[in-house]
């Protein structure tokens, strides 16, 4: 039996895309006041961290001093601690000791981070795949990570990369998750690994890796349409969080919408 509430409540934001202030991504997304107007919807919530799953800044737009800043002032406004790794469209080490201020270990790649949330573990890895098709991980980081897995933490860990070690549902995109995600359950199958987090992908996904859980955020800047010919990527101006709920027993994922849309109706509900 499941309890009511969540032993703690995440909000993962996937691929915010940011440009530098006063542009617009693809001429048309004003990703920055998206993130904030984003930030400011999902801090009602009062999840105990957030998580960044890559993909912050745009390609050749140079903006994570100013997004580090920014969530720099969050962490320490209402003390919880954001949890970034970059993504395909992050320079090399720009996800680097300006983000992850709270982090308890840090491994081979300046992305690759662990940081213990009220009991839970959330371990960061940076898959690359800068300028490169597909993610991966090198032997250095599965080998790192084996050693950080060897104690079991208090409610178990949630790992988090970019590159989704699942299939996306587009078949144009297919091969651009995570290349050794094998490699990876190699080393997480028999540890307190409860669920994978990913993003990537610009479309919400559920799938396993093995026998645990791996969730793919919808992007919080833009989502292919998935009725669009196999042939055509066609990004969508929705916007999307995830509400993470860790339990005891089971770890949840809810989509957010973060952009607007219509109301039906309202009820009272007690
Ligand atoms: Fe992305
Ligand atoms: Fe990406």
């Amino acid at each position: 039996m499941t309890t009511v509430s969540p032993t703690l409540r995440l909000i993962q934001l996937s691929d915010l895309h940011l440009v530098e202030e006063g542009k617009l991504l693809r001429k048309v997304l004003d990703t920055p006041t998206r993130m904030r107007e984003a930030l400011d919807q999902i801090l009602t919530f009062k999840p105990a961290a957030v998580i960044l799953s890559g993909d912050i800044g745009q390609r050749n737009h140079y903006v994570h001093d100013d997004a580090a800043a920014y969530f720099g002032h969050f962490q320490d406004q209402i003390g919880i601690p954001f949890i970034a790794v970059g993504g395909n469209h992050d320079p090399i080490d720009s996800v680097g000791t300006a983000f992850n201020p709270g982090k308890i270990a840090s491994g081979p790649e300046l992305g690759d981070t662990v940081h213990d949330v009220q009991g839970l573990r959330v371990i960061g890895l940076d898959s690359h795949g800068v300028g490169r098709h597909q993610g991966h991980l090198t032997g250095e980081q599965l080998g790192w990570l084996r050693q950080r897995l060897a104690e079991p933490a208090e409610h178990g860990t949630l790992v988090v990369t970019h590159h989704p070690p699942i299939p996306s549902t587009t078949l144009s995109q297919r091969g651009s998750g995570l290349q050794n995600a094998d490699e990876l359950y190699e080393v997480i199958r028999e540890t307190d690994v409860r669920a994978i987090l990913s993003g990537h992908y610009h479309h919400q996904i559920a799938g396993t890796l093995g026998h645990i859980p791996v969730w793919v955020s919808g992007a919080a800047s833009y989502n292919f349409d998935l009725l669009a010919e196999d042939t055509t990527l066609t990004g969508m101006g929705d916007g999307w969080a995830t509400v993470v709920d860790v339990y005891d027993e089971t770890v949840t994922f809810s989509s957010l919408i973060i952009t607007p849309r219509e109301k039906v109706f309202s009820k009272s509900v007690g």
